[in-house]
């Protein structure tokens, strides 16, 4: 009786322990956020010399991408609320020439200084935040006046069919706590949840865009796996449970897997403001 609401609030800020996110860097962030992570640098357009906030870091992708942009005059701090994932983040080679600190700490509590970065980038992070006017105006503070904030989040299950199939197969097994913490990543089912406390925030949004990108995993069985392996419920599945659960996934996945490969589609909606002045 105790596990559900531990798991529900596990998942709903997205915290893993330090074995799922040794999983969720080695299988997630290559296939599902480095591509998505690329782009929202881009979206940011940052400068060299730029001091940069990667909230909600993880184990850092979103921060590397950044450090390559802003070159050694530039700075990148990652913060993120799990200890695991920054554990992982820190172990990862350095990124040559970059100024890159890792800090644990809360977007509604941010360990910064008012007015201490150029720009703030927020990778699949913003859905987890439980007070999300609280996290703009943390934003805010931190941000100087008429700098940038570019953050994405997924859209609902319906446009990320991998997902929608997870979330399918562990309901029809009957782990519905499982099935719901698969679906807090994609809880945004309109960007004006996310637009609307962004606005309160203080921000002026300057573009506001969904996105479509085709996923790749060259081995889907291996890939499907550690995906289950990275979530807040994964070492919970072991041994039978585990194959199973993987075996009905990639059959439930129809023509998106072909001799072994996956390809799918997945949709985000990408969001670029600027600090009001
Ligand atoms: C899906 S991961 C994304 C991580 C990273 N941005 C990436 O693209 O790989 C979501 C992250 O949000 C973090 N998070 C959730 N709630 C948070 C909060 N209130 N403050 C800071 N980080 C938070 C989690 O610890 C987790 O690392």
């Amino acid at each position: 009786m105790r596990r559900a609401p531990a798991l529900r609030d596990d998942a709903r800020r997205w915290q893993l322990d330090l074995e799922a996110a040794r999983f969720y860097q080695q299988f997630i962030v290559p296939v599902l956020l480095q591509p998505w992570a690329a782009r929202l640098v881009d979206r940011a357009t940052l400068s060299p010399g730029c001091r940069v906030l990667d909230l909600a870091c993880g184990t850092g992708v979103t921060a590397r991408i950044a450090a390559q942009r802003v070159g050694p005059g530039g700075e990148i701090v990652g913060v993120d609320l799990n200890a695991p994932m920054l554990s992982v983040a820190r172990s990862l080679d350095p990124v040559p020439g970059a100024h890159i600190r890792w800090r644990r700490g809360d977007a509604e509590d941010l360990p910064l200084l008012d007015v201490s970065v150029d720009a703030v980038l927020c990778h699949q992070g913003f859905q987890f935040f439980p007070d999300r006017v609280k996290a703009a105006l943390e934003i805010a503070r931190v941000l100087r006046p008429g700098g940038r904030l570019a953050l994405n989040v997924w859209c609902g299950p319906d446009r990320n069919p991998l997902d929608a199939k997870l979330i399918a197969v562990l309901e029809s097994g009957g782990r519905s706590a499982f099935s719901q913490a698969m679906r807090w990543p994609f809880s945004v089912q309109n960007r004006h949840e996310v637009i609307a406390p962004i606005v309160l925030g203080g921000f002026r949004v300057v573009t506001a865009e969904t996105s479509r990108l085709r996923i790749y995993a060259a081995n889907a069985t291996a890939f499907v796996h550690g995906l289950l392996r990275a979530m807040p419920f994964g070492s919970e599945i072991r041994g039978p449970d585990m194959e199973a659960l993987v075996r009905d996934t990639i059959s439930g996945l129809g023509a998106y897997v072909r001799c072994g490969e996956l390809r799918v589609p997945s949709q985000a909606h990408t969001i670029v403001a600027v600090r009001a002045l």
